[in-house]
């Protein structure tokens, strides 16, 4: 990240890119990122938490093979930032303006002054509750990078898209009009099947891997070769008991993780896992 670790991270382990056996989907990209596991708090979190968010952070520097990171409710970014210094603390949504009569929104630069190094933008509880369009997600992405903070997109289908066998078309359009324009190194890619959001249901190993490998696809077609090295999260009822399945799929690059993060109990297994696997 341009305020923490990430971007030697990053430049660290593209310098260390190496082919991997990517079986049955072959059209995987070639290269293995370094993962990055976030936490997303959503309206969870008070003064009695930072204890958590301390603990997570500390457990977190066992596993330097891994970026971490908590995206936790505006108002507590700034203690928590302050309480865990050099740990990644993000917010979970941001406006796309920079300042104005917008009540009760918080801008980039706000987030960034609290101490956010990144911020999710386009979360499907916010497309479904805020009816944020794929119009506002790219523009809430774009606010953000333009302010140098790291964004994790995300995009995913409904169980009715899912049912219909249109999820990756629909997906891919998500993307498509999502993306913010430009330069695409701080950004990630969360996959996150709305269905699979706190259900603990999750999609089969293939689905995962079909959908990254062609969200892959549509990075590399709309951003050239940087394309390729945009993390690609999954997101949706990751566990301990299942993270290193899901990270042993081709380009999976990392997970965004809600109820499980809220313990460093159920969310260290995860870094754990990406840690094994990286
Ligand atoms: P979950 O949430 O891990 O509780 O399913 C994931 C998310 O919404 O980001």
């Amino acid at each position: 990240m341009r305020n923490g670790s990430w971007p030697d991270a990053l430049g660290a382990a593209l310098a260390r890119i190496k082919r991997r056996g990517y079986g049955h989907f072959a059209k995987g990209t070639m290269m293995a990122l370094k993962k990055l596991v976030a936490g997303n708090w959503k309206m969870n979190g008070l003064s009695s938490d930072l204890a958590e968010i301390k603990a997570i952070a500390d457990a977190a520097r066992d596993f330097p093979a891994v970026d971490v990171a908590l995206c936790v409710p505006s108002i507590l970014i700034e203690r928590a930032a302050r309480a865990v210094p050099n740990f990644a603390i993000g917010g979970q949504d941001v406006h796309f303006a920079d300042k104005g009569a917008h009540t009760g929104c918080v801008s980039a630069q706000m987030l960034q002054d609290a101490g956010a190094v990144l911020t999710i933008v386009g979360h499907s509880e916010r497309r479904d509750a805020q009816r944020e369009s794929n119009d506002e997600v790219r523009a809430k992405a774009q606010a953000a990078l333009s302010c140098g903070l790291e964004v994790i997109l995300c995009v995913g289908e409904s169980l009715e898209q899912r049912e219909s066998g249109d999820a990756v078309k629909v997906v891919e359009r998500q993307l498509d009009e999502s993306l913010p324009k430009g330069d695409c190194s701080h950004l990630a890619i969360a996959y996150e099947p709305i269905w699979a959001i706190g259900t603990g249901k999750v999609p089969t190993v293939g689905d995962i891997g079909e959908m990254h490998v062609a969200l892959r696809q549509r990075l590399i077609a709309r951003c050239g070769e940087p394309g390729s090295g945009v993390r690609i999260l999954y997101g949706g009822s990751v566990k301990g008991s299942n993270a290193a399945e899901i990270f042993a799929v081709a380009d999976v690059d990392g997970a965004l993780v809600g109820g499980a993060s809220l313990k460093a109990a159920d969310f260290i297994p995860i870094v754990a896992a990406a840690a094994e696997a990286a």
